[in-house]
């Protein structure tokens, strides 16, 4: 008699397009019946795709009707379809379902170790995932996530991203030639990065982070024209000197109509390894009322861990290295709450942010 278990032991030989992992072990297989001569079968999926849905069902039908001749009902939920223009009416990357660009007002603060570790939870959650360096001034994302010693495949026109930690990614800095992009200026920094977005063949993404330069400048107005930032993200240290350059931040992030996330408030205490003890080094917990103005939230505070800056330097982020410590946990918090901002920002259809006054930028 066929049952529940035979299916869903066949769902386990199901693998998740872009991945080694199967559906059943991400927790995409929400429900299986079987009654009388019909099985059903309900995912739940992180991808808007409609080719991921298509291989499925496809997949399924194929591995399923293998234990004989019974009706089989799939039903897949998704997110919805993104917004399709940007403030500009363009959408360069249209085969990517959202993008979230990463900012700080201040240079330093750990905003591409907060992107780069919030890529690779976003990858273990099972989103197919890039990840671009677009700090033309000083990029950093190679050496974080190991790959400085790999050069770029061009295929013609086109550049391939490198896969690193389930993650493609791509540097604007492997693109230039080194020391180049430190005289650009405001419409050369506009055309790179357009060219640049056009050349990059990413093929189709669930999400794309930008770790941009800090500052609000050129490149994050170039990137907004040229895409539909679904969310920003916001990454502080809690001193107070750190929030006044995050308040302009958020102004920019506003005043380019693109969705707020929310805040990581980054180096936020350390615990003492050996006394256990708690040292609020930069303070912690300074970023709320900025969140509360800004009608946005705090997506997790992360401490200062040595193994934070280890993972950046020798090229294997915390959130690889020990997945289940608990700032990896963490990261994996503000990564699963970043995702559902981005389907609510999906679901409103576009931007919610009219009502807050820009105070400085
Ligand atoms: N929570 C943390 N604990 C310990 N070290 C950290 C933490 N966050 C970042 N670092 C370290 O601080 C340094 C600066 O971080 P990072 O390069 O991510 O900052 P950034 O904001 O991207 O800088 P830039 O403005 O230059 O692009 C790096 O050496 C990084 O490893
Ligand atoms: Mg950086």
């Amino acid at each position: 008699m066929l049952n529940k278990e035979h299916i869903q032991n066949k769902l386990t030989q199901v693998i998740y397009p872009g991945f080694t992992k199967n559906i059943m072990d991400f927790g995409f297989v929400k429900e299986v019946t079987v009654k009388e001569n019909t099985v059903s079968i309900r995912l739940d999926i992180p991808s808007a795709a409609p080719e991921i849905e298509a291989q499925l069902r496809e997949e399924i039908m194929k591995r399923v009707s293998f234990l004989g001749d019974f009706q089989i009902d799939i039903s897949i939920t998704k997110p919805k379809m993104p917004r399709e223009t940007s403030s500009h009416g363009k959408n360069v990357l249209p085969k990517i379902q959202n993008f979230i660009m990463v900012s700080s007002g201040k240079g330093g603060v750990g905003k591409s170790t907060t992107t780069v570790n919030l890529a690779i939870a976003l990858a273990q959650q099972g989103k197919r995932v890039g990840l671009l360096d677009a700090d033309i001034y000083g990029p950093n994302i190679p050496r974080m996530m190991g790959i400085e010693d790999k050069q770029p495949v061009f295929l013609g026109k086109t550049i391939k991203p490198i896969l690193a930690h389930n993650v493609k990614v791509m540097s604007i800095g492997s693109l230039v030639e080194r020391g180049a992009s430190l005289i650009w200026k405001g419409a050369m920094v506009t055309q790179a990065i357009e060219q640049m977005l056009e050349d990059i063949d990413w093929g189709s993404l669930d999400v794309l982070l930008f770790d941009m330069p800090p500052g609000t400048g050129d490149a994050q107005l170039a990137l907004a024209q040229s895409l539909p930032v679904t969310s920003g993200v916001c990454v502080t240290t809690p001193q107070k000197v750190a929030l006044d350059d995050t308040i302009r931040s958020m102004d920019m992030f506003t005043q380019l109509h693109i969705p707020i996330a929310g805040i990581v408030e980054n180096m936020s205490g350390f615990i003492c390894p050996d006394s256990g003890k708690e040292y609020d080094i930069f303070g912690k917990g300074t970023t709320q009322p900025l969140a509360d103005a800004y009608h946005t939230e705090v997506l997790g505070e992360i401490p200062i861990e040595p193994a934070i800056r280890e993972g950046g330097d020798s090229g294997l982020p915390i959130t690889v290295l020990a997945p289940n410590c608990e700032t990896s946990k963490r990261y994996q918090n503000i990564a699963a709450k970043l995702w559902e901002k981005l389907l609510e920002v999906n679901e409103e259809g576009g931007v919610n942010n009219e009502k807050i006054q820009p105070t400085i930028f």
